[in-house]
């Protein structure tokens, strides 16, 4: 007789968090303070407006520094020449106002608790924070930006307008640009935050999944948007990472389209460019589908050719390559076939808590995580194809994330036959 063996219990693969953990943002406020070599600098979360139209976010800097998502009017303080390490980094407040707490929330006096709930060992109230940043800048010498530069035509960026200031009142101080810091990090996603696009990429999946199940000729197109939705939201999705685009026909070659007011008609193609926003995290999916279930052949022509031409850009998005590079290897296909002034955008961008990330300058590298989206826009026709995936760069290539949605002439035929059914 065989004695068995007790089989050793499987481990379950461990799972990244379903929130970034307070030491991560810890972490990288230390990382941030070790690479100002010396420098002060300010991180603004931005003014909410008092309104009730659409949900307040946060600055992305604030947000990937601090987790924070509900303090107006915050910013967060980089002082290494402070004698004290606990005051090198400190969060600043708005003050209380009772009377507008009623009207947005009610909010916590400074105590240990709110210490330990931001993560930050020092917190003050803003009305202090002229007198600690003149005592940095006295100490520091140089102030540096992080924020992004503002174009001319646009207010000037938040920190460097603080600081100009600061260089009129004490002497001897400098301003220096450091504003490709934080884009450097924020491009690079951690374990937790590809955790929390992993998730962004499986509720978009569910809500082009209900889509396609009421996806029919007829079919008005805020519908289609609606079905999204319920998928997104059942999910456990928070929000649309931008404004859907679902155009049909004609509307599908409008880039920016997103008054989804128009009828799904029998023989065109539906052109979807829609994501789930889970935990601040953003998905950018784009998918086209015949209203009628199966493409055209002039249709699949250029489907195919626009699917050619993504998997050439995805074959070059690996660390190393350019963004350029990535494009050139779309643009090379397209411009071939003879559809050059039909590809009128560039491939993609940076994706992250922004669905357009933070770009850093440079190439591709592990762990960032980009699109590509390659179309061909044909208005005399009335048929716009772009076909859009969230690709993270890998050490030996890539991952697409967001693979598990029908893709091939195939694939999206077949879902939409099993949707229907
Ligand atoms: N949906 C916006 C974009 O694809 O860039
Ligand atoms: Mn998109
Ligand atoms: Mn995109």
């Amino acid at each position: 007789m065989t004695t068995r063996r007790p089989r050793p219990p499987r481990r379950a693969k461990p799972q990244p968090p379903e929130n970034i953990p307070p030491t991560e943002y810890a972490e990288r406020r230390a990382r941030v303070l070790e690479a100002l070599n010396g420098s002060a600098a300010l991180v603004f979360a931005g003014d909410a407006e008092h309104s009730i139209a659409g949900k307040w976010r946060p600055d992305r800097h604030f947000l990937y520094l601090t987790g924070i998502e509900g303090e107006p009017g915050a910013c967060v303080l980089f002082n290494p020449a402070s004698e004290d390490p606990k005051r090198k980094i400190c969060l600043f407040l708005r003050p209380l106002n009772p009377e507008m707490e009623r009207w947005d929330g009610y909010r916590e006096t400074i105590s240990t608790k709110l210490k330990a709930q931001y993560g930050f060992d020092s917190i003050f109230r803003t009305i202090a924070l002229p007198t600690f940043l003149a005592a940095a800048a006295r100490r520091c010498r140089k102030l540096a930006c992080l924020h992004p530069f503002a174009g001319h035509t646009a207010n000037v960026s938040p920190d460097l307008a603080v600081f100009r200031k600061v260089t009129e009142r004490v002497v001897g101080v400098g301003i220096e640009d450091r504003t490709m810091l934080v884009p450097e990090m924020r491009a690079v996603k951690s374990a937790a935050e590809l955790g929390l696009m992993r998730r962004a990429a499986d509720a978009t999946a569910a809500g082009y999944r209900e889509a396609l199940r009421v996806l029919r000729p007829g079919v008005p197109e805020g519908e289609v948007q609606r079905a999204l939705e319920r998928g997104y939201f059942g999910f456990g999705a928070e929000a649309h990472a931008y404004e859907p685009i679902v155009g049909s026909g004609l509307n599908a070659t409008v880039l920016h389209y997103k008054d989804n007011t128009g009828v799904c008609k029998g023989g065109e193609v539906l052109l979807i460019d829609s994501g789930a926003q889970y935990r601040g995290y953003a998905c950018d999916v784009t998918r086209c589908f015949p209203v009628s279930g199966r493409f055209t052949k002039e249709q699949g022509d250029v489907y195919e050719l626009v699917l050619k031409a993504q998997s050439a850009a995805i074959r070059a998005a690996k660390p190393g390559a350019m963004m350029w590079e990535v494009d050139k290897a779309a643009r090379d296909v397209i411009d071939a076939a003879g559809y050059a002034d039909a590809y009128i955008h560039g491939i993609g961008h940076h994706l992250g808590l922004d669905v357009h990330d933070a770009a850093p300058d440079g190439p591709l590298a592990p762990g960032m995580v980009i699109t590509i989206e390659p179309g061909i826009y044909l208005p005399d026709q009335k048929l716009g194809v772009r076909i859009e995936d969230d690709i993270l760069i890998t050490k030996n290539g890539n991952e697409n994330l967001t693979s598990m949605i029908p893709k091939s002439i195939d694939a999206v035929e077949r879902a939409m036959a099993e949707a229907r059914r």
